[in-house]
């Protein structure tokens, strides 16, 4: 069966360097893909309601199907721009509303509250040479924690301010795509 690729852009810029990055990344998966942009979605932030304490899913609504798609994906990558250290506010969001499956997990004692597990790739740009992204990395292994995630590999292109660019990594690029292709059990055709 064609693996499902679920993809999260984090950041506002089209033909962005994080963009540019994930459509390098993927280039010659044959896979069945999910898009999803964050700036686009606009979800809402988490209210911390607390209905998914007492509820299985979120009150808000308007990230239903992101969920559903989440939850069956074969594999994700997140895509981002490094903002003050951390997410741009959009995909902090949907980070922030991961938090239904913590509720799940510690609330209504789901073990675990999504049952297959998915591996995930994380690609990111920014300004700056010395940005590691290990405060967004951390984050990720948070929500991995209670959605059976694990954070297979990632790749970071620096120095966007001051010309550097996708292909500076393109070997690095080439050896996680491949790792993230073999961990989702999917395809490539390696001359892309
Ligand atoms: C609001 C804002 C905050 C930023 N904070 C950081 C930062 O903390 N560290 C860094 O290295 N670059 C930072 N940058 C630079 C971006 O990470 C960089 O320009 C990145 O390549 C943009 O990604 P894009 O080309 O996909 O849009 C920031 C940019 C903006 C607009």
């Amino acid at each position: 069966m064609t693996p499902l690729i679920l993809t999260i852009s984090g950041g506002p810029r089209k033909d962005g360097c994080s963009a540019r990055l994930l459509r390098r990344f993927t280039a010659g998966w044959q896979a069945a893909f999910i898009h999803y942009d964050a700036y686009e979605c606009r979800f809402a932030p988490c209210s911390d309601c607390r209905f998914c304490r007492e509820h299985e899913g979120c009150a808000i609504d308007d990230m239903d199907g992101f969920f559903a798609d989440f939850e069956r994906a074969d594999g994700i990558v997140f895509a981002s721009p490094v903002y003050n250290m951390s997410f741009p506010a959009p995909m902090k969001a949907v980070i922030d509303r991961m938090q239904r499956y913590y509720s799940a997990r510690f609330f209504l004692g789901q073990r675990p509250p999504i049952a297959r597990f998915r591996p995930a790739a994380l690609l990111l740009s920014a300004g700056s040479h010395d940005e590691d992204g290990s405060i967004v990395a951390s984050q990720l292994r948070k929500i991995f924690t209670v959605t059976n995630c694990e954070l297979t590999c990632s790749v970071i292109v620096n120095n966007t301010d001051r010309g550097g660019c996708v292909a500076d990594k393109e070997n690095e690029i080439r050896s996680a795509a491949a790792l993230f292709a073999a961990s989702v059990g999917l395809i490539t055709n390696s001359s892309q």
